[in-house]
């Protein structure tokens, strides 16, 4: 669908009086499926999140696990539970996930990953160590409980502004040798739906032009480059243990061509076809 109309769309259905109700009694009738290859890549991300982990010689097993932004597909905390982890605590602005997406996220893992044998052995959310904190107040955490504050494709929903304040906030309820793993995708999201524009589209635009749409859209979505978020993380008090980028060549190509607005018209290629980060932090000692 042309980014235009998805943003049209977005729009009006995010102001429709009882849209949630609405979107609700949709899934019960009609199911709702997940998008094969997104559940694919998030399985892949957890892998690599999990190796890049390993390569500090820490895993999962044992811990207590925050997920930050679960969303509707619980993939990543159904994949956890065969890594032993004590506990993991799902937690979303909104609560998206329901039976419904949680049956469906099972059976699609079921299918594609027949030798996870635990899967078999659950059926609900009950089945695994896990509670489902949504809406998320992070007060329901104790301090210094957790072992790894893990997210997958969210930081870059998070207000620019807001991000050292959210960190800063996450920082307490790390244990003592508590790190956090976090996996950002820094494409222009409508291009998933629309292959007609580059993937640094919304780089195109200017800031005012971003901070209408996502009015509009009533997102509070962030476009920072993989090396901007290094002074965010270091003003909330966080060292980067690990950075691993994953460059699209293509777009290095493009970032040649398009005409970019500022701050990104003078970012180099380099800089701007990076789409994929995964960060380790830990907490600077105080
Ligand atoms: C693109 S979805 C990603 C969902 C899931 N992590 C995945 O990989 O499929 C972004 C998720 O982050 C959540 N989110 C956005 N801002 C948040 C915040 N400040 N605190 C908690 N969750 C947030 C949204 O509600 C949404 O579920």
């Amino acid at each position: 669908m042309d980014w235009r109309l998805q943003i049209l769309t977005r729009t009006i259905l995010g102001r429709i009086p009882f849209g949630n109700r609405f979107r609700e009694l949709k899934r019960h009738v009609f199911g709702y499926r997940p998008d094969p290859d997104n559940l694919l890549n998030t399985v892949e991300n957890l892998k690599q999140m999990k190796s890049e982990l390993e390569a500090l010689g820490r895993t999962f097993h044992g811990s207590s696990v925050l997920e930050i932004g679960s969303g509707w597909f619980p993939a990543i905390p159904l994949m956890l539970a065969a890594e032993g982890v004590k506990h993991i605590y799902l937690s979303d602005q909104t609560a998206h996930m329901d039976q419904i997406t949680f049956k469906a996220t099972l059976d699609f893992l079921r299918k594609n990953f027949p030798d996870a044998a635990h899967l078999q052995r659950i059926n609900c959310l009950d089945d695994i160590p896990a509670s489902y904190l949504a809406p998320f107040n992070i007060d329901k955490i104790a301090n210094k409980s957790i072992d790894y504050i893990i997210s997958r494709t969210v930081l870059e929903h998070i207000p620019a502004e807001q991000m050292i304040g959210f960190f800063q906030a996450l920082r307490s309820r790390l244990a003592p040798n508590g790190l956090m793993v976090h996996m950002v995708d820094h494409s222009d999201h409508l291009e998933f739906n629309d292959k007609s524009i580059s993937r640094i589209n919304f780089l195109t635009w200017s800031r005012r032009q971003h901070a209408w749409i996502n009015l509009l859209m009533k997102e509070g979505g962030n476009r920072l480059r993989h090396h901007e978020y290094l002074p965010l993380f270091k003003l909330a008090g966080f060292r980067v243990l690990s950075e691993k980028t994953f460059m699209h060549e293509a777009t290095y190509e493009m970032a040649k061509k398009l005409k970019l607005s500022a701050p990104y018209s003078g970012m180099t290629p380099e800089q701007l076809s990076v789409l994929t980060s995964i960060y380790i932090l830990a907490p600077e000692e105080k």
